[in-house]
């Protein structure tokens, strides 16, 4: 049978990219992918997730095996609200939702705030899977230059401005502030400042992922304070997850901000998913409760950081001059450009032959740019892995210079 026509607007747009199938060789064999953005593999916490499960009396088996409800399992709600208080995040008057991963999160804003057409402002670049939810639901992404420190206030304003003339107000705003995925980047203190209180004088939502917060090699907590510990006005909804500080086979997140936006996305996720895996936030909220996550980011922070001054050393030695890329101090990323001229793409198809990947960088770009820049994800590679992999991939850069 032919199921074209069958296909709804929104089901005909949701077609696998060229990016995707060559993403889909990146799996194979023998080939160093430094692609996904994935946790280090080595080092989940499996014997303390075992040691919950063993200590499981029976009420406990049975909540993690049952139904939920759809508004979560209180003892991780209450966790939650423990643990994002102690990094500055006034919980009061706020309510937090336990979500499928952050990606539902995202899913569940866009759904109750986004007709099709409306626009909402993102980073250039921004994270790829957001960019995927808001075109799923006819939304129009528009992008904002970022530089070192972040997003550029004056853009913006700007867009804003620009916007409010020609088709409305946006949305929101969308940003993945601390370690950003893909480019590393983080925004820095003033800059949140300045966001903010632009954000507040155009009556303007924020929406703020960061899964990677936690995850700095440099400095402490205070550096990294999040637009939600400074939300005044009640207009931050910020996007937790444990995919990064516990695992992301879990599929497990949380949204939390102002009760009648959780209120919504709490209805809508009713009709999603009914609920989120029981089975992990009895886990999750055992694991908080424990004081497990603390080691955890510890011990992580000590292992991304080693694995990303490797890579970083290994670019300055291997690449080629006219490459250039950012010096994350956390997360999973470093963000390369090439030479203007060249074409991330044709590299990566060239690159494959040569036995490594990585992710090109034209689909984190809302504006159609991005053409000559590329995502290194060094968080789950293991030394020689980087190594290899990234001589393997200068060597092809320099070919094609
Ligand atoms: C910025 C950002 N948001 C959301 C997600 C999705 O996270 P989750 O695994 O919780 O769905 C990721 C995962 O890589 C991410 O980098």
């Amino acid at each position: 049978m032919e199921f074209d026509r069958f296909f709804s607007v929104a089901g005909s747009r949701l077609k696998s990219s060229k990016i995707r199938e060559l993403m889909k060789l990146a799996g194979e064999p023998g080939i160093i992918s430094m692609a996904g953005g994935m946790p280090d593999a080595e080092h989940f916490p499996f014997e303390e997730i075992r040691k919950i499960i063993d200590s499981w009396d029976a009420g406990k088996r049975a909540a993690a095996l049952q139904y939920g409800a759809t508004s979560g399992y209180p003892p991780l709600v209450e966790q939650i609200a423990e643990y994002v208080s102690a990094s500055g995040v006034e919980t009061d008057g706020q309510a937090i939702l336990p979500t499928t991963g952050a990606q539902q999160a995202i899913q569940l804003l866009t759904r109750i705030f986004c007709d099709p057409g409306d626009t909402v402002l993102v980073e250039l670049p921004t994270f790829i899977g957001a960019v995927a939810v808001f075109i799923g639901y006819g939304a129009d992404p528009v992008g904002l230059l970022m530089d070192d420190q972040g997003l550029i206030p004056g853009e913006l304003e700007k867009k804003i401005t620009e916007l409010k003339e020609r088709e409305g107000s946006p949305k929101f705003l969308y940003t993945n502030p601390t370690f950003q995925n893909p480019s590393g980047i983080t925004m820095s203190q003033n800059r949140r400042d300045e966001i903010y209180s632009l954000c507040s004088r155009y009556d303007l939502p924020i929406i703020e992922d960061d899964p990677y917060y936690e995850l700095y090699f440099e400095g402490g907590p205070e550096d990294y304070r999040s637009l939600k510990a400074r939300d005044t006005d009640n207009r931050v909804i910020r996007i937790g997850t444990f995919s990064k500080i516990l695992s992301p086979g879990l599929r497990l997140g949380w949204i939390l901000g102002p009760t009648e936006v959780v209120a919504r996305c709490e209805t809508a996720k009713q009709s999603e998913d009914a609920c989120s895996s029981s089975f992990s936030q009895v886990v999750a909220a055992d694991y908080l409760a424990a004081g497990y996550v603390n080691q955890y980011t510890a011990k992580m922070r000590r292992i991304y950081s080693q694995k990303c001054r490797l890579m970083l050393d290994c670019l300055e030695r291997e690449m080629p001059e006219q490459v250039s890329w950012s010096r994350p101090a956390g997360g999973f990323f470093t963000w390369l450009t090439l030479p203007g001229h060249m074409d991330s793409e044709k590299l990566l198809t060239e690159s494959i032959k040569h036995k490594v990947a990585f992710v090109t960088g034209s689909p984190f770009h809302v504006d159609g740019g991005g053409r000559n820049k590329l995502r290194l994800a060094f968080s789950n590679s293991n030394p020689e892995q980087i190594e290899q992999g990234v001589k393997r991939l200068a060597g092809v850069i320099r070919s094609m210079i």
